[in-house]
Formats: C-alpha cells, structure tokens, sequence
C-alpha cells in the first residue's frame, strides 16, 4: 500500500470544506488507492474578520510545520492576494508550491461553451483564465477547443460569433460568483469544492497530453506580468510541478483542427 500523504484542509468547518472532505475521503483528488491523513483546521469564528492577517497566521504555520514540498491552494477570497501573502509568510517553502484557485472560473467558462455548442462539459478544453479569480479575471477562448468524432475543433469556429465570444461570455464568468451569492445569499460552495479537487488532483497526477488548466501562480514575468504576482495563467502539469504554457497571443482565434 502507498504511503499515507497529509492533507491539511484549512476553514474545515466552511461549506466548502463541507463538500470537498467527501471528495478527499473518496478518493476522487489523490486516487483511490492512496491513503491519506487528512487533518482539519479551523480559527476561532472572530479571526475571520481579518482575512489577510489569517492567511500570514496560515504561512508562519506552514513554514514551521509543512514539509518543504507541500503543496498549498488557496481558495479563499481575494485568493491571488492571500496565496501571496500566505507564501510570503512561509519563505522556507518555495514560491512555486503557492497556488490561487481559478478552477471554478475555468469549469464555469467550459460549462458555458459546451452549453452554447450542445455538448457535454468534458468534451471542452483548454479555455484559459487570465489574471484573478472572479470579476476581474479574463476567460478566453481563443485557444480553446471541443472534441467531436475523435477531432478537436475550435471552439471559436463550432460557436461561429465571435462578438458573443468576445462580449456575453466573458461578462457572464467573471458575474457568476456575485450571481449565485444574489440567488442563493450565499456564495457557491459545491461547485468551489468541485474546483478546489480537479485543481489538486491535476496538480497530484499531471495533466493530460495536448491540455492545460488555469491556476493563479507566482509570475515568472511571461507575458510581461511583473514577476513574483501571483496571476491566473495556462499550465501544463508533470511530476507534481506545473510548467506556464507560452500561448501566442496574437494569433487570430484558432481556426485549424488537430487530432486529440
Ligand atoms: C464565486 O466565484 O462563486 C465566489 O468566489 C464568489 C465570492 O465572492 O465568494
């Protein structure tokens, strides 16, 4: 049997949290044969005023405690600067195991193309969401693609308009999050879990060939982001460590088919 792997799972009794322990016990991030030691935190509920402070409270710990590879996702809002902040605190840890979540961005924006082409969500890939999490990001799909009889296309050319690709769409994913917190009066906690799972168990088992994922990590300065901010950008993942993948970003929407 393989060796247990600790995961610690922070704000443990959120809703979040409530919907992913399911999956981590389930065995839907690490695999299902993997056994693991799952530890649960939580603060005292007056902490959570200052967010920024719990998050150097979290780094101090992980930089005393952690082994020096873990690897930390931040999903609490504003992510990108927490997960910053979180690495700043922990600098015996290196910058590169410090992610934001952008995953619930990147399913959303899958979620919308394969409705608007009419197929299932997995068949859509490689959208890329560019900076933060939430209303200021940037969903694209120009390099996108969807899978139909065994041909990836593009997904610009199977949607065909462009101004909705360019317009509604992107308006529509960077709104949702205040729009489920209008309709539920609470924000999305599900469909968070869901994310916060497919985004480490990417980042546990690589991703596939021909594919990349968005992840907020600690800029390298491609694409002319400053360095050491932490930005959503495409990723391609092998042996646990995550490579930004160099999009050409003026290329005109992807027009060609390519085999998957
Ligand atoms: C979401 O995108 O659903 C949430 O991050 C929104 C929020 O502000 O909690």
């Amino acid at each position: 049997m393989a060796k247990p792997i600790t995961v610690v799972v922070t704000g443990a009794a959120g809703q979040i949290a409530y919907s992913l322990l399911y999956q981590l016990a389930a065995g839907s991030v690490f695999g299902e044969d993997q056994p693991i030691d799952l530890r649960l935190l939580d603060i005292p509920p007056m902490m959570g005023v200052l967010e920024g402070v719990i998050f150097k409270v979290q780094g101090e710990a992980l930089d005393k405690f952690a082994k020096k590879d873990v690897k930390v996702l931040v999903v609490g809002n504003p992510a990108n600067t927490n997960a910053l902040i979180c690495s700043h605190y922990a600098p015996s840890i290196p910058k590169e195991n410090f992610t934001a979540m952008t995953r619930l961005d990147q399913n959303r924006a899958q979620a919308a193309l394969a409705s608007r082409i009419g197929v299932s969500v997995d068949k859509v890939k490689n959208v890329i969401i560019w900076g933060n999490h939430s209303s200021t990001q940037y969903p694209d799909a120009a390099h996108a693609t969807v899978d139909k009889d065994c041909v990836a296309h593009p997904v610009s050319k199977a949607i065909n308009d462009d101004a909705w690709l360019n317009g509604e769409f992107v308006e529509t994913i960077q709104k949702r999050g205040a729009a489920v917190i209008a309709a539920r009066k609470m924000s999305s906690a599900m469909s968070a879990a869901k994310a916060a799972g497919d985004h480490m168990r990417d980042w546990w088992f690589g991703t596939k060939s021909n594919q990349f994922v968005s992840m907020g990590v600690v800029s390298d300065g491609s694409y002319g982001i400053p360095k050491d901010v932490v930005f959503s950008l495409p990723v391609t993942i092998k042996d646990k460590k995550y490579t930004i993948v160099q999009v050409n970003l003026y290329l005109p929407l992807l027009k060609e088919f390519h085999p998957i």
